[in-house]
């Protein structure tokens, strides 16, 4: 099997499965070591659909392998959970070539549970409540922000992690202080907005704006150390912007997933299971993460996956 097909389901042979996520597979190399493999799954409006986009699983893996990279170089004293984008040394050859491209070996922690979002620009659920009660994640907001507004400040604002299937409530940070712990909670707000404001910055170079994003972290209980971990700033756990269609007071284009959100309101399909996409929209959201990989990166992902090989 080629690394260019398009996998929704991922079983390899010579390594134990220990969990599937919505996207990725996490897979057991040692006690301290972490497979993590990425699917062509895609969700949209908290669904599965029944086929996957092509490329998906590489650029984000590929795109989160690049970030960990810029923002190691960025922010003295960062800790990644990123280990290597080459396979472990035991791998047979077939499990190679399914998981080329699309896996990373990462250090295995103890994942807070929290999910870590940070705001530069108010949309979603954040504009919902804002437009009810003024404020965001319950806490107060300056008055006369219009639909997408940037905040005068990139805002942490974090929510619960739900079980599968269930839906993440928002939090305020007090609320989420309870669930990380003082000795924890602010160091993790600090790092969060932190790791925004630098790709925010860096992505503006490159014409994407990150309206907003979620982290997850970890901790690595032998140093202490609070760990940035997971997928990182990739067009699934993150808003973004093409920059030169940014327009105050309405909603904005998704950069990926607009052409399969706007083909499942059409159908009446939205928020069924399971939906299988045409292929001209899983191609032309294909082309979606491939753009967003060529402008964040400045490379193809033909060219980041040659690099690799070589
Ligand atoms: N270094 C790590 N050690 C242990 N677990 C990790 C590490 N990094 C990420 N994880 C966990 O791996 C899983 C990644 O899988 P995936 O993103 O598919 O699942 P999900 O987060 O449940 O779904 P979704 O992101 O769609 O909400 C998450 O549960 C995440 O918390
Ligand atoms: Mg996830």
């Amino acid at each position: 099997m080629s690394s260019s097909s398009v996998l929704t389901s991922i079983a390899l042979e010579s390594l134990p499965k220990l969990t599937s996520g919505k996207v990725r597979d996490l897979y057991d190399i040692d006690d301290k070591t972490l497979l993590f493999v990425t699917t062509d799954r895609i969700s949209a409006y908290d669904v599965i659909m029944g086929n996957g986009v092509p490329s998906k699983g590489a650029v984000l893996t590929q795109l989160s392998a690049h970030w960990f990279k810029v923002l190691s170089d960025r922010i003295p004293g960062l800790k990644t959970h990123f280990l290597t984008l080459q396979p472990p040394a035991g791998l047979s050859a077939a499990d190679k070539a399914v998981v080329h491209g699309r896996s990373m070996q990462v250090r295995k922690l103890k994942v807070f549970p929290v999910e870590v979002i940070v705001r530069g620009y108010i949309t979603g659920s954040a504009w919902n409540e804002y437009k009810k009660e003024g404020t965001v994640h319950g806490l107060p907001m300056p008055t006369g922000l219009q639909q997408c507004s940037k905040f005068p400040k990139a805002i942490y604002t974090p929510s619960t992690k739900a079980e599968l299937g269930e839906h993440d409530e928002n939090i305020s940070p007090e609320q989420a202080a309870k669930i990380l712990g003082d000795k924890y909670a602010s160091r993790i707000e600090e790092l969060a907005l932190k790791v925004y404001n630098t790709a925010a910055e860096y992505a503006a170079e490159r014409g994407i704006i990150i309206a907003d994003t979620k982290f997850e972290f970890g901790l690595d209980e032998e140093t202490d150390d609070i760990v940035l971990i997971d997928e990182v700033l990739t067009p699934d756990s993150s808003r973004f912007w093409p920059a030169d269609e940014y327009e105050v007071g309405r909603d904005q284009n998704s950069f990926d997933k607009q052409f399969l959100r706007n083909w499942l309101t059409s159908e009446g399909l939205k928020g069924k299971d399971g939906v299988e996409m045409p292929a001209d929209i899983a191609d032309a959201t294909s082309a979606r993460y491939l753009d967003a990989f060529k402008r964040l990166t400045g490379k193809t992902l033909d060219e980041a996956l040659n690099e690799l090989r070589a």
